[in-house]
């Protein structure tokens, strides 16, 4: 049968769609099916999209379920003339979508030293990675404690992270795992909200350190970054300047960055 396929689509998974959720106009999650053989690390994304004639339409997607999970999860936004995107917020139950089994990245724990503060900072959908390492019981073992921030234009766009902390805080063995080690660290920078402000803005003016106890610390904060590419230019500048190296997978460092998602 699969020598039949067009050659793009050779080694390709086929993976029916198995709930979609829409959080908001520009937001959505949809879970597909997990290929047995499948195995990814926290925080990789794989090459995901939709059949479309001769070569599929592929884009590079965090994959934000945990490793252990059975369902493969995605986290998207919608542009409404982008190529995939336009075409992908349309999924419905039992659609299908094709994936290249490969999955890569460099926001995984093999890319940081060990380190006592796993931080991560995300804007918009950059969150998608981190809901995979925050719900890996690794993370807890490698880590005392563990921050995720993200930034949003407006308060409806954090309703995704804040489902996923609710689901970790009443997951009866993730929160046991968890206990008082994660905190979550919302912020909007357009609609009024309890705490305003680009988190770059919130590590410079010391609100970071107030909300999580301590400033950003080189000898023993483990940072992963996610967003636009000025998000992740900024928020490298700031790590950077307090004196950490940057990590990959052939040489862990201090932060990670990961510039896939980026056009
Ligand atoms: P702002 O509203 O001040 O631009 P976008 O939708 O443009 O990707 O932005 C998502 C979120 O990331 C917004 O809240 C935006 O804030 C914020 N943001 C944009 N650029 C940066 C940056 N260089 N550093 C930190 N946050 C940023």
């Amino acid at each position: 049968m699969s020598d039949e396929l067009p050659k793009a689509y050779r080694g390709m998974a086929f993976l029916k769609v198995t709930s979609v959720k829409h959080y908001t106009d520009k937001t959505f999650s949809f879970t597909c099916e997990r290929p047995d053989s499948f195995r990814f690390r926290s925080g990789e994304f794989a090459m995901i999209g939709l059949a479309n004639g001769d070569k599929p339409l592929l884009r590079a997607y965090s994959i934000a379920s945990p490793n252990w999970a059975e369902e493969l999860e995605f986290y998207s936004i919608k542009v409404p003339d982008g190529p995939l995107t336009s075409k992908l917020q349309h999924l419905e139950v039992g659609d299908e979508i094709v994936m290249r089994p490969k999955p890569v990245g460099t926001l995984v724990h093999d890319a940081l030293i060990p380190g006592k503060r796993l931080i991560m900072f995300s804007t918009g959908t950059g969150i998608a990675p981190f809901a995979s390492t925050i719900r890996d019981p690794e993370t807890y073992e490698k880590f005392d404690e563990v921050v995720l921030t993200q930034t949003c234009r407006d308060v409806n766009e954090l309703d995704y992270g804040k489902a996923l902390i609710a689901e970790i805080r009443s997951d009866e063995l993730l929160s046991e795992v968890v206990g008082d080690k994660l905190t979550y660290f919302p912020t909007t920078t357009r609609e009024t909200s309890d705490q305003m402000g680009r988190m770059t803005d919130c590590l410079r003016s010391g609100v970071f350190e107030e909300v999580t106890g301590a400033p950003l610390t080189p000898e023993t904060d483990r940072v992963m970054i996610c967003g636009s590419m000025a998000m992740l230019k900024e928020h490298k500048q700031i790590c950077e300047d307090a004196g950490m190296a940057e990590g990959s997978n052939s040489e862990p460092g201090q932060f990670v960055i990961e510039k896939a998602f980026t056009d």
